[in-house]
């Protein structure tokens, strides 16, 4: 399993969701496993049959209740969780939450829980601990927090971008026309297990050659390489918890010229989102700065997609990189740029890196070369 962080940023992260917390008029939040508990705890559960739900109030100390056979998980920890076990008997599990729910103080208050990640069965044990507590909508405020990375969570995103990094580079030998593209997706897959990414991947590598590269969404297929064929590759490694994204494209022989100059638009394209980021200018000026060169060149109508979004213990988190999005960057946030041009029943061509905002700019966790290169 994943070594936890060390702690001292997890209680700089339970202060700041206390302040998130009075902001949005809210009293306590309440999570199940996810990324937002291990954001909050640093401790990793799965969802399962049975239930494990944290109480972060603003008035005292956080609170979990958890299986007993769970309960080691909690070992050693520096900062204060108060734990209420249950058993395998279920008629237990009402007072492990009721336990948790009275010492976390929620009779009465305003608790916010994350509606897309909570259960029904999770709900009802709260409300039946809490009778008089409200449960609202509290996903933005811990939203908000984890939209800024520290410097420990950098660390593990350069990480899991490194990793990537490596396994493409592992992979690309072996890409050569008569493969098919679940086979160069399960040698993509294991040699990022071999190069340290933890086996939950942030999502399933799309392997796209030839006309399937031209679909933005494409899943790997029996598809086989040919000579002339785009080989597109969008992959991400897990380093303890924190995510990497990224998209390159490759040409197999020579292809058709236009392809190789809608590479082109879209490096351009890349790098005229990568270069203005920078904290104080919206997230939506990333977007209109890509698609601007893409419109420029003429294919606006082949860029289908947003330029990119939010990265980090989520694939998909704010901030999005959508021309509507007014949010300012702000130093520490993490987002990808991944412009791309889709020429139906031709070719695609994108290119995704990783940015992050600094205090004065910004700058790539991903250095792998972004021109088309030719595979064989
Ligand atoms: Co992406």
């Amino acid at each position: 399993m994943p070594e936890t962080l060390t702690d001292s940023p997890i209680k700089a992260r339970q202060g700041r969701l206390v302040s998130a917390l009075e902001t949005a008029g809210l009293d306590a939040l309440a999570v199940n496993p996810g990324p937002s508990l291990a954001y909050l705890t640093g401790l990793h559960f799965h969802m399962s049959e049975r239930p494990v739900v944290a109480i972060f109030s603003r008035h005292n100390a956080p609170t979990i209740a958890l299986p007993e056979l769970e309960s080691q998980k909690l070992d050693g920890l520096s900062y204060e969780l108060k734990q209420f076990t249950y058993g395998e008997d279920l008629s237990t599990w009402d007072a492990a939450f009721s336990g948790a729910a009275e010492a976390a103080g929620i009779a009465g208050q305003q608790v916010g829980v994350e509606p897309r990640s909570l259960r029904v069965l999770e709900l009802r044990l709260l409300e039946n601990a809490a009778p008089t507590a409200s449960f609202v909508t509290g996903e933005s405020s811990v939203a908000a927090l984890r939209m800024i990375k520290d410097e420990s969570e950098l660390a593990m995103m350069q990480k899991a971008t490194d990793i990537a990094q490596r396994a493409l580079q592992d992979t690309l030998p072996s890409v050569r026309p008569g493969v098919t593209e679940r086979e160069m997706a399960a040698l993509l897959i294991q040699n990022m297990l071999r190069n340290g990414s933890d086996g939950e991947l942030p999502f399933q590598p799309i392997v796209a050659f030839g006309p399937n590269s031209a679909n933005p969404h494409s899943v790997p297929t029996d598809n086989v390489l040919k000579e002339g064929d785009l080989a597109l590759f969008d992959w991400g490694a897990n380093y303890r918890g924190y995510f990497s994204d990224l998209t390159r494209t490759f040409a197999v022989g020579d292809v058709e010229p236009e392809l190789i100059k809608v590479a082109e638009v879209v490096k351009q394209a890349n790098q005229a989102g990568c270069r203005l980021a920078r904290p104080g200018i919206s997230a939506g000026s990333i977007d209109q700065a890509a698609r601007g060169v893409i419109e420029e060149a003429g294919y606006g109508e082949f860029f289908i997609h947003r330029t990119g979004h939010g990265l980090g213990v989520e694939v998909h988190e704010e901030p999005y990189i959508r021309g509507d999005n007014e949010r300012l960057l702000a130093d520490g946030m993490t987002f990808t740029v991944e412009p791309g041009i889709y020429l139906p029943n031709r070719g695609g061509v994108r290119i995704e890196d990783d940015m992050v905002v600094t205090d004065t700019g910004s700058r790539s966790l991903s250095n792998l070369p972004r021109e088309l290169i030719r595979l064989a």
